[in-house]
């Protein structure tokens, strides 16, 4: 898969994506992120990027100018599957769209700043637009890099463990189950006996009983959706 995404603050995205899972993905080449400073298709010597808004108000205005040089300019280069705005008023980011996002070859994120960018690319140029969640960010970076995990990290191949995405929280429509390590005694605490029985069938009901209790309690609308 091919990532490329557009910025005016690229070293905003250097760190999340370098380390961890999509570190490797992209080492092992199953991930290409291209990180495209918007500023290079500013304008004039200033590379301006934004403008005061039309009709007035506080804040600027991403222009759709460098913007769409940007976007054509990658476009000369590969076509797209998706062209997607981060935007706090935009689709809630769910495991299905990552899973979704995660069978397409190339994708084009654009971050927006200050107000957001120019109604115009957003109606006719953006096929896709997320949120990761009703709260504001200042920009659309960091959005854009929790996106990029929650896909990155379901390519076949990137993952050690090849099944263990499949039995992530709400892969299954239910959340996951407790998790312990050793000791199985820890200042009182007990591992359930159950986990160290040895007792495969027994351990798999007593996960998705576990599975299914903290999906009622904490996504109690996980269950009613189906
Ligand atoms: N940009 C600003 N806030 C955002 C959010 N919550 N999700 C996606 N992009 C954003």
């Amino acid at each position: 898969m091919h990532i490329s995404i557009i910025t005016v603050i690229p070293d905003l995205l250097q760190g999340p994506l370098q380390h961890s899972i999509i570190g490797r993905a992209g080492k092992r080449g199953l991930l290409e992120i291209d990180v495209v400073d918007l500023r290079e298709y500013g304008i004039g010597k200033h590379r301006q990027v934004d403008d005061y808004a039309y009709g007035g108000g506080a804040g600027m205005v991403m222009m759709p100018g460098p913007l769409m040089a940007c976007i054509e300019s990658l476009q000369a280069i590969r076509s797209y599957d998706e062209i997607i705005y981060m935007a706090p008023d935009g689709r809630l980011l769910d495991q299905p769209m990552a899973n979704r996002l995660s069978l397409k070859g190339n994708l084009m994120i654009l971050c927006g700043h200050y107000k957001g960018i120019d109604e115009r690319i957003r109606q006719h140029v953006v096929t896709m637009e997320v949120s990761i969640g009703n709260y504001v960010l200042s920009g659309g970076e960091l959005a854009a890099a929790v996106l990029v995990d929650a896909v990155g990290r379901l390519l076949p191949g990137v993952m050690n463990d090849e099944t263990s995405a499949l039995f992530d929280s709400f892969q299954d429509g239910l959340v996951a189950p407790p998790v312990y390590t050793r000791p199985a005694r820890f200042r009182d605490w007990e591992v359930p006996s159950v986990l160290l029985s040895g007792n495969e069938s027994a351990i798999e009901a007593w996960r998705y009983e576990q599975a299914l209790a903290r999906t009622r309690q904490r996504r109690p609308t996980m269950l009613q959706d189906e």
